[in-house]
């Protein structure tokens, strides 16, 4: 199994190139199954969970080539079965994104429910709600949703609470549903925007993505299209927040400045230097950090996505910081790791209170999600000493090569092959 080797303690200094957003293109690629046809998407990132998203869109019966930063889905065979099985949504829940899709173009989906992962319970009866809804039949049996409709006819949809892959499936399948939908309380993130306009694209009328309210009339067909995605908001986050931990200074070119303003306040409060320069952010520490209070919220507000990078960077701050999640309800896994490394972290319910230390110290660490892995990449870089970060498949579900992308600018950091214990 891989794992990262950090040797920290060094500033950076360069440019680092950011890619495309995941979280854009695991709806987009879905979006594919509206239609018939070859749709194109580019600037696509390499990551483990494309390569998921394109085995689930095989197994739907898609020609899908992988040709990083392109893919391609080919001309449509029906489905023998509309059906994403366990073994696919078991690796990664985003798979729930094919519901909607599925039950719009071919009246039936059965999709395995995702069960609670490592960052919480994350339920989807938001999802079910908003179909059912939209006139589609849905019952729950052995560990599977299935949802059916002839037809789904258009809807007035009003989430309890903002959520992204809701919102998304229930754009999805409205776009093919008969009439007018509006969805009121939608998740307003920059990635629901842009599935918004391939629907568009795709020929569906939708107004108001990107705002709590999403208006769109549906068609009877949609078409393949040609689109490529936005810039990743939280793998340049991602690398704004190493520069603060470690110091330097680093051109995150093709950070999508607007989109991570949030986020850019914050990293301004504790200190650094953040300019807009060309298509990305001038990101420079020169002095000290300073602890800053955040709380996590949907967009525009701080993104969950981005507290654990947060955290690793506040570790030696001056002062205290007080992070607060309150998205999810377990997504403190990377406090204990941490705190292994000689940060002094304390955990109460949802917040946790960051007391900065002059130093943290190498060690061998590992998480169970994405984002807490990554956050322990940060800490290792400027730890001293050498860091290892195991169970890296977490990291290659959403950063492309960041190994790469860090030693370029100066980090020491190396991808090694770890035997496994005997
Ligand atoms: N929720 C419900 N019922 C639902 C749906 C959501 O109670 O039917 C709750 C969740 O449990 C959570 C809140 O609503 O407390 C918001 O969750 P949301 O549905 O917005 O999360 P998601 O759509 O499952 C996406 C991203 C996550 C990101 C969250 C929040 C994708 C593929 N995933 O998840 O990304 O953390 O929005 O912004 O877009 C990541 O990239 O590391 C990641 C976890």
């Amino acid at each position: 199994m891989d794992a990262i080797r950090i040797r920290g303690a060094r500033p950076l200094y360069g440019t680092i190139p950011v890619g495309g957003a995941k979280n854009a293109a695991l709806p987009i690629l879905c979006a594919t199954l509206l239609s018939d046809g070859d749709s194109l998407l580019r600037n696509v990132p390499g990551l483990r969970d494309i390569d998921t998203t394109a085995a689930l869109l095989r197994f739907l019966g898609r020609e899908v080539r992988v040709d990083i930063p392109e893919v391609r889905v080919a001309r449509a065979t029906q489905p023998a079965r509309p059906e994403a099985p366990y073994e696919l949504v078991r690796q990664m829940r985003a798979s729930v994104l094919v519901l909607g899709p599925l039950v719009a173009r071919y009246g039936k989906a059965k999709v395995s429910l995702p069960g609670g992962c490592a960052i919480g319970a994350r339920p989807v009866d938001q999802h079910l709600k908003g179909l059912e809804a939209l006139g589609a039949k849905i019952r729950v049996e052995h560990g599977y949703v299935v949802a059916e409709a002839p037809r789904l006819r258009g809807n007035e949809i009003s989430f309890d609470m903002p959520t992204v892959t809701g919102t998304e499936n229930l754009m999805m399948a409205a776009a093919l549903a008969k009439g007018r939908s509006t969805l009121v309380n939608c998740a307003r993130e920059p990635e629901v925007e842009e599935l918004g306009r391939v629907l568009n694209k795709m020929g569906a009328t939708v107004e108001g993505a990107g705002t709590d309210t999403i208006i769109i009339t549906g068609r009877d067909e949609l078409a393949p299209f040609d689109h490529a995605i936005i810039a990743d908001r939280i793998e340049a986050g991602t690398f704004l927040a190493a520069v603060g931990a470690a110091g330097g200074d680093v051109l995150v070119d093709g950070a999508p400045y607007d989109d991570l303003e949030p986020v850019i306040a914050k990293l301004r409060k504790a200190g650094m230097e953040l300019e807009r320069e060309g298509e990305g952010i001038r990101a420079r520490r020169l002095g000290p950090i300073r602890g800053v209070n955040v709380t996590t919220a949907p967009h525009p507000g701080f993104p969950t996505d981005m507290q654990a990078q947060l955290m690793a960077m506040m570790c030696r701050c001056e002062g205290q910081s007080v992070l607060t999640e309150t998205i999810f309800e377990n997504r403190f896994m990377h406090v204990p790791e941490l705190v292994r490394m000689g940060a002094d972290i304390e955990t109460r319910n949802n917040t946790a209170i960051v007391t900065g230390v002059p130093r943290l110290s190498g060690a061998s660490v590992m998480a169970t999600d994405l984002r807490a892995s990554a956050s322990l990449v940060i800490a290792g870089l400027v730890a001293e000493g050498e860091t290892t970060v195991r169970r890296v498949y977490h990291l290659d579900r959403g950063y492309e090569r960041i190994e790469r992308k860090l030693a370029a600018v100066g980090a020491d950091i190396e991808r090694v092959r770890e035997e496994p214990a005997s």
